[in-house]
Order: C-alpha cells, then structure tokens, then sequence
C-alpha cells in the first residue's frame, strides 16, 4: 500500500511507472465504453472513499471512472455530511472507520495538514485530490498530455508556467525536479512560490527560472500552463490580485512569442488568465488534458493499492 500526497515525495521510478501503465492501458481500451471494465479488472471488489471539502468537477468524475474501469467502485462523501469534527468525532475514529469499510480513500480538502493526519491514521492508501499546496493528480497526468502529444520525454521540452504560483505549479515545480525538465514561470515580481518550495527548489538546482516579463518566459516554450488567477483557497483582494496579473492574460499575441507548435494547457476551471480564443483555439488541447486524468489515476489507483505491475 503507498499514499500519493505529494510528486515530491514519490521516487521518479515509481512515477514512470505509473505513466508506462497509464500508456499501456488507454491504448487496450480505445475500443470500448466508457464504462466497459478493462479486461484484468485488477481492482475487482475495490472500494474507493472520495471525499470533498470544496468543490469539484473533473477530480470527482475521473475518479469514478478510474476505479469502475477497473472493477472497483466509488461512494463520494460530503465532508459537511459526515461526523468528522462534529459531534466529538475525531479525525482518528473517522479514519478507522474509513479504513473498516473503504480500500482507498481520495480526499479535496483545504488543509495540508489534515492529509497527514488522515495517512498517520488511515489503514488504507490516501490520495490527495488537491490541497492549497499541491495538486499532485492532476501535474501526473498533465506530464502525461505532454508527452502523448509531443511524442517526447518532457525532460527534452521548455515548459512554461504563466500565472498565480498556487499549488498546481507547486506540483509542477515538483515535476520539474523529478523529470528533469525546464520550467520557466511567469508572475509579477511580489507573487513567487512561498518559502519552503523556493528551498526545495534551490536544495535541488534545478532548472527553473522566473521572469516577470510574460514575454520573456514563453520564448522557445514547446508547452505553456495556466490556471486561475483566484483559487479555491485564496484569500486575497481578489480585485487587486486580478489587477496585478492583468499583464499575464495569456492571448494570441503572447501564444505568437514561443515556438511556432506550443501547446496550451489548462487544468480547468479558468478565469479570465486566458482569453477565448487561446482556450478553444489550435494550440489548445485542454479537453484532452482533461479525459486524461481518467487514464493517470487508474494507474495512480493501481499504485497505490499494491497493484501496479
Ligand atoms: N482540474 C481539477 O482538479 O478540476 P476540478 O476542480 O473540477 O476537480
Ligand atoms: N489552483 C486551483 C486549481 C483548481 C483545480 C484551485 O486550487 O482552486
């Protein structure tokens, strides 16, 4: 059994892996149904817990159809809908509980800390399916998207972040580390990462580099990232913050400055960061981005219940 938590803290063996997997499995299902199981059913009997403490489209729906797909099934928890904290009953007795009736257990939540506590207490692997500091699921299989569409390692592409430095890049950066790829950010001067990611990112010299010029970071980029400038979790002046990234909106002409075939990733909701044009336009490919977390995170799933070959 192995959570997944945090890029940072999962051997890049163990991530290939899972991307190898993920391969393997979406090319054998290209002719069947969305809920046509694959053939091995190597979860058969599973049962994942998915919780959720904010909101939730993409992360709820891929998951479900990761663990049908491969024979398991799913019960989505509302946490304002369970005893946890409420009525005396501590995060210990909730996890036992989750551990009696649950295989696996993902969980959204607004506190990092919380995901420890739960892996401190929880019999069963936990996934974390977004925090305010990372947004491990998703950078997996975003690395994924990459490679299907560029038909490279990413290690051999310029990555472009340009945006908020939340916990979507975060991850990234983490991903960076790990498969040893350049990354350049793009943010106004007082918006870089907090602190402790900043060390780990000197501890691990990596190739990351920040620009405040939106210009200057997309050049020569094969792949450009965005998402909201407001997160879930902000709490900020929204109206100032949005202001100050006015210079960052991701339109035709910044696409025109990296190279001719860049990609444009999002990982959904967006904002205003990015106008209409690029978001449904050629360079576009967040749809596919989006299905892939399907594929990832059965082989995330795998991973983590013991199963991944
Ligand atoms: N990208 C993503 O995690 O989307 P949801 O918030 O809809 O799950
Ligand atoms: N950074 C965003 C990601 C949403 C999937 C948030 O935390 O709200």
């Amino acid at each position: 059994m192995k959570n997944f938590i945090n890029l940072k803290d999962i051997p890049i063996s163990d991530l290939r892996k899972i991307l190898t997997d993920a391969k393997k499995r979406k090319i054998k299902r290209k002719k069947l149904n969305t809920l046509d199981l694959d053939k091995d059913k190597p979860l058969k009997g599973k049962l994942l817990i998915q919780m959720f403490e904010k909101p939730s489209s993409r992360t709820r729906l891929s998951f479900y159809l990761a663990i049908k797909q491969l024979g398991g099934g799913t019960i989505t928890l509302k946490s304002n809908e369970i005893h946890l904290g409420k009525g005396g009953e501590s995060l210990a007795d909730t996890a036992k509980i989750l551990s009696t009736y649950g295989d696996g257990f993902m969980l959204r939540t607004d506190s990092d800390e919380k995901i420890l506590e739960f892996s401190k207490n929880l019999k069963i692997p936990v996934i974390n399916g977004l925090s305010p500091s990372s947004h491990p699921t998703q950078v997996l299989s975003d690395v994924f998207t990459v490679e299907e569409i560029k038909r490279k390692p990413i290690s051999k592409l310029n990555i472009t972040w340009i945006g908020d430095c939340n916990n979507v890049l975060n991850s990234l950066i983490a991903a960076s580390i790990k498969f040893s790829f350049k990354l350049n950010i793009g943010c106004p001067k007082n918006y870089k990462p907090k602190k402790f990611v900043l060390d780990w990112v000197k501890k691990n010299k990596s190739k990351i580099n920040f620009f405040d010029d939106p210009k200057k970071a997309v050049k020569n980029a094969d792949v450009i990232f965005s998402d909201k400038v407001i997160s879930l979790n902000d709490k900020v002046n929204v109206k100032k913050k949005k202001k100050d990234f006015s210079k960052f909106r991701i339109n035709k002409s910044l696409i025109n400055q990296a190279k001719k075939d860049v990609i444009f990733l999002h990982c959904l909701p967006r904002g205003n960061e990015v106008s209409e044009d690029v978001f449904l336009g050629k360079h576009s490919h967040v749809w596919q981005q989006a299905l892939n977390r399907v594929h990832v995170q059965k082989s995330i799933l795998l991973y983590c219940f013991g199963k991944l070959r």
